[in-house]
């Protein structure tokens, strides 16, 4: 059955390709992002737009919208170090808005765009939903807040919930694809480096306890991603908060991922061997068991050579426009 859907933030990366995949699906999908990270041009043809903050929503959302699937946020773990107020305002704040404006006009389902930086430090590899979460950054701690939040909402509202708590989301879906200013994922910046934008990739530590000493990192397709919103939507329950992460269960090095963005462009990609980063962990991969068994999710792009051919076609396309 069709829906209609307000998708928060589906000017940026991961809503854009999930709002494409609603509109592929059949469903009205209504835009409302405030174009602070993304970008007008990424909200894909059929989507309605509202150019508009989260905070605002009381004036967007109404009766005649069956579910809101939540990505607007900040998300640069970095500069959440430096200021924390600006992601507990946005992400905390305008989640406590938004979350209102569906409790006023009776829409009661949801799906969160939540992280792997909930958990923080891992205890477990790979790492389940029931792991402790420690966040190590406020743009992590915020998010786990919103969590919560969510889980008290459902409990005492009925609100109809899931969480997905992504790993490394990569990728592109045709014209939607991953631009952020400033870049801080591996895959994008090594394919900056093909495009002569940079000069060489910096490798954050090599002496990690993993096969090559690099940092390892669980990378997931997009439009997989995208895939288990729609399925999420289907199997939100009134009164329950499900929580499931969103992965491929194995992880990639960093050198994997330098050495397949060379065989995917051909361009040697120089290194530069830098220190290890504070709060990055040497393994973070996810155990998706909850998504496939609640949701019936099953990826199908877990090739790190698709993900890479995917992502550089996005980022040579954006470049002819520029
Ligand atoms: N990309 C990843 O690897 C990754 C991993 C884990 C979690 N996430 C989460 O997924 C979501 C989407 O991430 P992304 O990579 O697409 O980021 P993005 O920056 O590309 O997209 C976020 C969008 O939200 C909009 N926005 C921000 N604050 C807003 C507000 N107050 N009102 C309206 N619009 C607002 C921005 O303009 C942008 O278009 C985020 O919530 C992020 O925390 C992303």
């Amino acid at each position: 059955m069709s829906g209609k859907y307000l998708v928060t933030g589906g000017a940026g990366y991961v809503g854009s390709v999930v709002a494409q995949h609603l509109l592929e699906a059949g469903h009205k999908v209504v835009v409302l992002d405030n174009l602070s990270t993304g970008f007008r041009e990424g909200v894909p043809a059929g989507a309605s737009f509202i150019e508009g903050d989260i905070r605002d929503a009381d004036e967007w959302l109404d009766a005649s919208f069956d579910a809101v699937l939540h990505f607007a946020a900040f998300s640069q773990v970095g500069e959440s170090v430096v200021k924390p107020e600006k992601y507990w305002e946005n992400n905390v704040g305008g989640t406590m808005a938004l979350m209102a404006a569906m409790r006023e006009t009776g829409v009661r389902r949801l799906v969160f765009s939540s992280t792997a930086a909930a958990y923080g430090e891992p205890v477990n590899t790979p790492i389940t939903e029931t792991d402790p979460t420690a966040p190590t950054s406020p743009y992590g701690a915020s998010k786990l807040a919103v969590d919560h939040m969510i889980t008290g909402e459902a409990a005492a509202h009925g609100l109809a919930a899931v969480s997905l708590r992504y790993f490394n989301v990569a990728g592109a879906y045709g014209r939607c694809g991953e631009r952020h200013d400033p870049e801080s994922h591996l895959i994008p910046l090594v394919l900056q480096v093909a495009q002569g934008r940079r000069e060489a990739i910096s490798v954050f530590g090599d002496d990690y306890p993993t096969p090559d000493g690099t940092c390892v990192r669980d990378y997931i397709h997009v439009a997989d991603l995208a895939e288990a919103h729609l399925l999420a939507l289907d199997a939100a329950r009134p009164g329950e908060h499900l929580i499931c992460n969103l992965g491929n269960g194995n992880g990639f090095s960093v050198r994997e991922v330098i050495e397949t963005v060379r065989k995917v462009t051909g361009h040697p990609i120089p290194e530069v061997a830098a220190p290890r980063r504070g709060g990055d962990p040497a393994i973070l991969v996810a155990a998706a068991a909850t998504a496939r068994e609640r949701l019936g999710w099953n990826p199908s792009r877990a090739d790190l050579a698709g993900i890479v051919a995917d992502a550089w076609e996005f980022a040579q396309h954006i470049a002819k426009e520029q």
